[in-house]
């Protein structure tokens, strides 16, 4: 999309439209991806169960797929629910469950209408049969659309991702000295997909938790104090500006010898 696509969707004089002209969208990342983190800190700091959280981090996730998708982004990651995350107590998982079977059929024509296509990474088929049905069925249904690529990480895991990735390629029957980084990446989740540029991690916490640990090897990553309840456009135009100020050097030097010289 574009600059005007954005605007068009800020109101006149809205603080976030100063913040939406300064980005250049000739460097957008590729792809982002988010470790929605903070739930259960917004709750505790308003005396609430934990899951009340959860619910409000619904509104956080709808706005940042339409700013992701206004912008022009080509891939966004979302990590709803990892395979650590069993781990919390059976009400607070299956309320989890219930919101996101609520998101999808409250947003899906969101989705249809932007032209998001919705897709899921990690272990699917260990998630019960009813949350698969609400996921093949938004699977299906935006299979067609060709804007951003909307994938939500679900019983995800970076190293089962790996594992999965190389039984894959064991079963392809490829041969060992023909496998290099490029053919196994073609077995892992994200096959075919850009890398994430921008990793983005909300609450604080210093730390990437299993998400996307071969994708994300040379990606920015942005920290942000905002609880992911909390997270708006703003946060993520605020995001993207930080990294278009980044210099990524892939192991060389700086393309601009002014900068080298002055570090
Ligand atoms: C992120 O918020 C949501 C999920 C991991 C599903 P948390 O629930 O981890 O919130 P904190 O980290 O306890 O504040
Ligand atoms: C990471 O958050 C997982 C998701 C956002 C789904 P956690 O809250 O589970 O991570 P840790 O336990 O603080 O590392
Ligand atoms: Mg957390």
């Amino acid at each position: 999309m574009s600059r005007e696509e954005l605007l068009a969707w800020i109101p006149a004089g809205h603080p976030d439209e100063t913040l939406a002209r300064q980005i250049s969208f000739d460097r957008l990342p590729a792809h982002i991806a988010i470790i929605m983190d903070g739930n259960g800190r917004w709750a505790a700091q308003r005396h609430l169960p934990r899951v009340e959280g959860h619910r409000a981090g619904i509104d956080a996730v709808r706005d940042t797929v339409e700013t992701a998708a206004r912008l022009g982004i080509e891939v966004l990651t979302l990590y709803a629910f990892s395979m650590e995350n069993w781990k919390r107590p059976a009400a607070e998982v299956s309320t989890l469950m219930m919101l996101l079977k609520r998101y999808l059929r409250s947003e899906l024509n969101t989705l249809l209408r932007n032209d998001i296509r919705f897709s899921v990474i990690g272990r699917m088929d260990d998630l019960s049969r009813d949350i698969q049905d609400e996921l093949h069925a938004a699977i299906d249904r935006t299979a067609s659309d060709s804007g951003m690529l909307f994938n939500i990480a679900l019983n995800y895991g970076g190293r089962a991702e790996i594992v999965d990735a190389a039984r894959r390629a064991i079963e392809s029957g490829v041969r060992p000295h023909d496998l290099d980084e490029q053919r196994f990446a073609d077995f892992l989740y994200t096959a075919g997909q850009p890398d994430p540029d921008l990793l983005i991690r909300t609450s604080g916490e210093m730390r990437v938790s299993n998400f996307l640990l071969w994708q994300i090897a040379y990606a920015e990553i942005y920290v942000t104090e905002t609880l992911w309840p909390d997270f708006r456009r703003w946060h993520l135009l605020e995001a993207v500006q930080a990294y278009q100020k980044r210099e990524r050097r892939y192991g060389g030097i700086s393309p601009s010898p002014a900068v080298a010289s002055a570090k």
